[in-house]
């Protein structure tokens, strides 16, 4: 079942659907070497990279199995990056978390902040029992959001992934509905 995609508020940002006046500076985080250094794909290097990205998340959104939103700044900043909830299963119960933020942005909270408005928007949308997210162990402010998230260290992939012929490892972590505490954050409401 499509996804109605919501628009969320929390006390400094909005998440919102991506539009394709995003395309800009969704392109500059994706092909900004630092702020890929721990995903699990190169850098963008050729602007066909934005159409795909919103044709999987249209595809998404319509198959009914996550979104990706785009967060801007509340007090006019513009695009500071985006969160993705996907891979929702309705059998299992289960869902993804991802998240990529402008370097620029960094250290000042805005991905726990939207990370908390996704995952307060995702439980309270879907019957969902347990939101999965993974990290480069070498990405140790992806493991702290995670943490802030109430997220737990569940494992580690070894050798998971292989960008540009550089192997790494993965951790695991998972939080279910029945360990969900509340940081000292805002809450979001959705319009
Ligand atoms: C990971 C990422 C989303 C964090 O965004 P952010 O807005 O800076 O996150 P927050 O400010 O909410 O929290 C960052 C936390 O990590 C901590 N941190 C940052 N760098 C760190 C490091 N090298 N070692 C330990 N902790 C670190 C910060 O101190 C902060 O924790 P604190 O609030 O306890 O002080 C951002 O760095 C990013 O977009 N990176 C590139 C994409 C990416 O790696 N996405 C995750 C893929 S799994």
């Amino acid at each position: 079942m499509e996804i109605a995609v919501p628009t969320l508020h929390t006390a400094r940002l909005t998440l919102r659907g991506f539009d394709r006046a995003d395309a800009d500076p969704l392109y500059r985080l994706q092909s900004d070497v630092n702020a890929m250094k721990y995903w699990d794909s190169s850098p963008w290097t050729d602007r066909v990279m934005i159409d795909r990205f919103f044709t999987s998340g249209d595809k998404m959104v319509k198959q009914g199995t996550g979104l990706r939103l785009a967060i801007d700044r509340r007090d006019g900043g513009g695009f500071v990056g985006w969160v993705t909830f996907n891979s929702w299963n309705p059998e299992f119960r289960s869902a993804s978390l991802g998240f990529s933020l402008l370097p620029e942005t960094w250290g000042k909270g805005c991905a726990t902040e939207a990370g908390v408005a996704v995952l307060d928007w995702a439980f309270a949308t879907f019957d969902l029992n347990r939101v999965q997210a993974e990290a480069d162990t070498r990405n140790l402010a992806s493991r702290r959001v995670l943490e802030k998230l109430g997220f737990r260290l569940e494992g580690t992939l070894r050798q998971d992934c292989v960008v540009d012929g550089v192997v790494s490892d993965s951790w695991v972590f998972g939080l279910l509905r029945s360990d969900r505490h509340e940081p000292p954050i805002k809450r979001a409401t959705a319009r």
